[in-house]
């Protein structure tokens, strides 16, 4: 049996959602995914940071103490016995009758979490796999990780039915970021990546992937990129929690560089899966 996290209980997977839950509504909340690999989550304080910036962004006052939470994180892999996977957490405005604006002050949030165990990708990991173009439909708050996944999802079943592991967005002719990772590409010896702004999230796998290249000496610029930069990069690869790093090889029927993993994306992965493995050390 499968335990969750709701609010401060450890529960049975079969706890019911209420269907006046704000998430269930308007998508109104905040969320994270955390890597597990090996048994431990990777840069769990660093997702926590994130979720404390997200909530206060859309003015929700989380209803825990971030080292409580980490704690029951904690306990709730260990319980569940996961090896390698994710957790799952979200924390919602809260139960209350549906308006638009906020609730009076008697609805408290409703947090919860899961675990899922998970394969690693490994074989796209080495071996790369192929995206999608389509336009960036979504708010200009990009970098808020809400529950509102409405325009990611449409775009990440376009890469699906088209056998793309992803779909890059782009606003106009600027490259932003994919459905559910960040982009990156490598040109004349230099990687490229949209700045941190609102309009991309700045994934934690992003955020490592900058201070290994910086410690490899390895050239960052987090500058934009047009789609035509991105078509005629040397080398192009995505990163996201579990994803981590895979290269892309084609780009709607357009093949990247020569069509293999490119030198610099073989040797983000191999720095990050090291860092990685010193992670569960320390
Ligand atoms: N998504 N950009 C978007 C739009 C994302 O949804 C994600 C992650 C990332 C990468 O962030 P990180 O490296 O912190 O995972 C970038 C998660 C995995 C998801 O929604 O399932």
């Amino acid at each position: 049996m499968d335990y969750i996290l709701v609010n401060n209980d450890v529960m049975e997977r079969d706890a019911m959602v209420d269907i006046e839950d704000r998430a269930y509504q308007f998508g109104d909340g905040v969320y994270e995914v955390i890597g597990i690999y090996d048994r431990e989550p990777f840069m769990i304080d660093e997702h926590l940071e994130r979720l404390v910036r997200s909530a206060s962004e859309v003015q929700l006052d989380l209803p825990f103490n971030i080292s409580t939470f980490k704690e029951q994180l904690l306990g709730l892999v260990r319980k569940n016995d996961i090896q390698n996977g994710i957790i799952y957490l979200q924390v919602s405005r809260g139960i209350a009758s549906r308006e638009h604006a906020f609730p009076e002050s008697d609805a408290s949030p409703v947090t919860i979490a899961y675990t899922r165990e998970e394969t690693p990708l490994t074989d796209k990991e080495d071996n790369g796999a192929s995206a999608v173009l389509t336009e960036d439909i979504r708010w200009l708050r990009c970098d808020i990780k809400t529950l509102n996944l409405l325009p990611n999802v449409l775009a990440k079943q376009k890469a699906v039915e088209n056998g793309a592991i992803e779909a890059i967005l782009h606003r106009g002719n600027t490259v932003t970021e994919a459905s559910a990772s960040n982009v990156f590409i490598v040109k004349d010896n230099v990687v490229y990546t949209h700045p941190a702004n609102h309009y991309i999230l700045n994934g934690i796998t992003r955020r490592k992937i900058l201070e290994l290249c910086s410690q490899m000496g390895i050239t960052v610029k987090e500058e934009i990129y047009s789609v035509d930069d991105l078509l005629a990069a040397n080398e192009v690869f995505i990163s996201a929690t579990k994803l981590d790093v895979v290269p892309i090889l084609e780009v709607d029927d357009h093949l990247i560089g020569n069509g293999y993993p490119g030198k610099y994306t073989k040797r983000i992965l191999r720095a990050f899966r090291e860092s990685i493995i010193k992670s569960g050390v320390r």
